[in-house]
């Protein structure tokens, strides 16, 4: 078909399609505005979903282990520091903290809805996090392995965990924060 002669002049129509400058300012224009408004509401939607508050109240499964938090030397620790869940339970680093957040949300939403009551199984879940916390996010906080209060078997056993002989803090610290105490 010969387009010339059909009447329908294609040249014309690409060159109406082609956006203006004035057009081009008004698409980055929202473009930007999009996505600043998208980044807004992720940082907020992250960092709300990341709070204490939200940790510990949507689920009834958090309701143990924040009950055994409030008790722990993480919470109720004698100087007033506090940990925060996620400065344990996600790992250090913009990226590696989205990816790991993303990919835990997704799965703790999936179990939640397939959960029924009589499943909730904390032992097991102590596991998989004890796989998941990463040492890095302590050493956030404990910077300092060797203070001059530790004890020699203390001293040892950091001496080996710098080594890499043993690989995660976790290894020895077991039952760190999510124990029932006596009040
Ligand atoms: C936000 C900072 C912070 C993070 C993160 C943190 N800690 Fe602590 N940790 C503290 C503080 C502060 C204390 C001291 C509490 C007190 O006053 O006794 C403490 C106490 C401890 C103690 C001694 C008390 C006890 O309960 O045995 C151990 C062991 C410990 N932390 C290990 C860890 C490990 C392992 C991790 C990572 C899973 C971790 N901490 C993450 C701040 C932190
Ligand atoms: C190989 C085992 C081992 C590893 C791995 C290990 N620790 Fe320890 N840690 C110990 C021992 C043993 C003590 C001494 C406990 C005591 O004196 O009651 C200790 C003591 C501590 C204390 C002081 C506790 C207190 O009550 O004063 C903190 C805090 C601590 N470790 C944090 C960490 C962190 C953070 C990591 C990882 C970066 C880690 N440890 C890795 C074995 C280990
Ligand atoms: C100091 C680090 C730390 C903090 C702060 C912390 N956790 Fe944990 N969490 C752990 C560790 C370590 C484990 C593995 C079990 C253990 O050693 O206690 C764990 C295990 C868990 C588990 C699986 C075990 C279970 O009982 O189901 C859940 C759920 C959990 N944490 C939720 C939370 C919530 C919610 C908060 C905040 C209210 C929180 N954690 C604060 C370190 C921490």
């Amino acid at each position: 078909m010969n387009f010339k002669n059909s009447g329908l002049n294609i040249d014309e129509g690409f060159r109406r399609r082609v956006p203006s400058k004035g057009q081009i300012i008004v698409i980055v224009f929202l473009t930007a505005a999009g996505l600043s408004i998208f980044y807004g509401f992720s940082t907020l939607s992250f960092h709300y979903s990341s709070t204490n508050k939200f940790c510990s109240s949507q689920c009834h499964e958090m309701v143990e282990p924040y009950q055994q938090y409030l008790k722990s030397s993480h919470y109720d620790s004698s100087r007033g520091v506090v940990a925060d869940c996620a400065d344990c339970h996600l790992p250090p680093g913009e990226v590696n903290k989205w990816y790991a957040k993303v990919r835990q949300g997704v799965k703790d939403t999936i179990m939640h809805l397939l959960l029924k009551s009589e499943d909730m199984n904390h032992q097991r879940w102590k596991m998989l996090a004890v796989k998941n916390i990463r040492s890095e996010s302590c050493e956030r906080c404990h910077k300092n392995l060797f203070p001059s209060e530790l004890h020699r078997g203390g001293l040892l056993a950091h001496k080996a965990f710098k080594r890499g002989e043993v690989k995660s803090c976790l290894n020895c610290h077991v039952n760190l924060v999510h124990v029932t105490r006596e009040s």
